[in-house]
């Protein structure tokens, strides 16, 4: 599927500049096992880099102009590369002008360049197409112009430019775009960003994606809002605690004895990122033995942390994990990304994924009249060039 992708990107590049592209980059999407929520406060994410892309062509073009192309919006833009970015009312321009003032900030010195990318990540199902665009736009810069940037730097400045757009998000998304390894989940400990691969063997189970199809407006507001509810009380602790500066250094008697000291939100949410911060510890080494089944336990009990301490599930998710829960075949299941709709994140036993997907799907229907999306997902290399044979 991807192959069909690249050549239509490139074939479209030729055709509205006039050569062929001498750079493509392929960018991808994410899954995260577990450990949601948790990246901005200093926890660990287990998430891995898929085989749904965003494919980019560039060349440069020997002036101060960028001629972008997003080919599936039919939309295009022009960038003079000397000038100040500001924000712009045309949204999917701001991740890439995010990125462009990102290198600007850093004193990095770059030229004009065509690019056309189009996109097989769905949008707004939490599998953050937002950090492909961001990672492989920067990938390719850097490549064209010798920027010397290395990868882990260009997942913070993908970071960066979220931030620049406005959602004040952790470092999970663009770490995994960029890091990612085939068949193998990143167990990322957010607080230093130093990192170990681990076999993405689910032994009997299989991974699905069900997308709930929804994707609710309060995603921004109330991502922002988890932050500084957090902040607040990791404040709190501070003030009681002032050996403590982490959720990963707290337990939870200790929160629960700051309970009456904190309001009913900040001292759930700090309730959720504490248990959340040792379920991925646990989850992955479960991973490790094989041992499924825990593994799965654990992702249910996420997603009970986040429909009702962090509050960011939806009744279509929470629909669908309760739906999950009743199946002998499934043992684990939760919402995924930041929540507030897009994919719940399943694990199915081997054989019975049909079966399953066909009754959810027609379960879905008849309860919100959506039509449920299903992807099946393979764990791929993170951003990179593409070579051409
Ligand atoms: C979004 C953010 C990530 C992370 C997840 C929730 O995907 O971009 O940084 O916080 O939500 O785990």
């Amino acid at each position: 599927m991807n192959e069909i992708l690249i050549q239509d990107t490139s074939d479209f590049f030729k055709e509205k500049y006039g050569n062929v592209p001498t750079e493509i980059v392929l960018s991808p999407g994410r899954i995260n096992i577990i450990g949601e929520h948790i990246d901005y406060n200093d926890g660990y994410v287990l998430p891995a880099a898929i085989d749904k892309i965003i494919c980019f062509t560039f060349n440069k073009n020997n002036s101060d102009t960028a001629n972008i192309q997003a080919i599936d919006l039919k939309e295009s833009i022009v960038i003079d590369v000397t000038k100040e970015e500001i924000v712009s009312e045309i949204v999917w321009t701001n991740y890439l002008r995010g990125v462009l003032f990102q290198l600007k900030l850093k004193g990095h010195k770059i030229g004009g360049f065509n690019c056309a990318f189009s996109s097989n990540i769905p949008i707004g199902s939490g599998l953050s197409s937002s950090a492909a665009l961001e990672c492989g736009f920067l990938f390719g810069i850097n490549k064209m112009f010798n920027l010397g940037i290395k990868p882990i730097d260009m997942a913070l400045m993908g970071q960066s430019a979220e931030h620049w757009v406005g959602i004040n998000c952790g470092i999970m998304d663009q770490f995994s775009s960029v890091m990612g390894l085939e068949n193998k989940v990143i167990k990322i400990d957010c607080r230093t960003l130093d990192y170990t691969y681990h076999d993405a063997d689910f032994v009997d189970y299989s991974l699905i994606l069900l997308d709930s199809n929804v994707s609710h407006s309060l995603y921004t507001s109330e991502y922002n809002n988890r932050r500084i509810e957090c902040d607040e009380g990791l404040s709190i602790i501070n003030d009681n605690h002032p050996e403590i500066n982490s959720f990963r250094d707290c337990n939870e008697e200790l929160l629960i004895g700051l309970k009456s000291k904190m309001t009913d939100n900040v001292f759930k949410r700090s309730l959720y990122a504490v248990k959340e911060i040792k379920r991925v510890i646990q989850a992955c080494a479960a991973l490790d033995k094989g041992d499924i089944k825990t593994l799965g336990e654990l992702m249910f009990e996420t997603h009970q942390g986040l429909s009702k301490d962090y509050e960011v599930s939806c009744a279509e998710l929470d629909y669908l994990v309760d739906l999950a829960k009743a199946e002998e075949d499934i043992i684990g299941s939760r919402l995924m990304g930041g929540g507030f709709g897009g994919c719940t994140i399943t694990l199915v036993k081997k054989g019975s994924e049909n079966a399953i997907k066909e009754k959810f799907t027609k379960l879905y229907a008849a309860q919100f009249n959506i039509e449920l999306k299903i992807y099946d997902v393979k764990i791929s290399n993170g951003t990179s060039l593409y070579k051409t044979n």
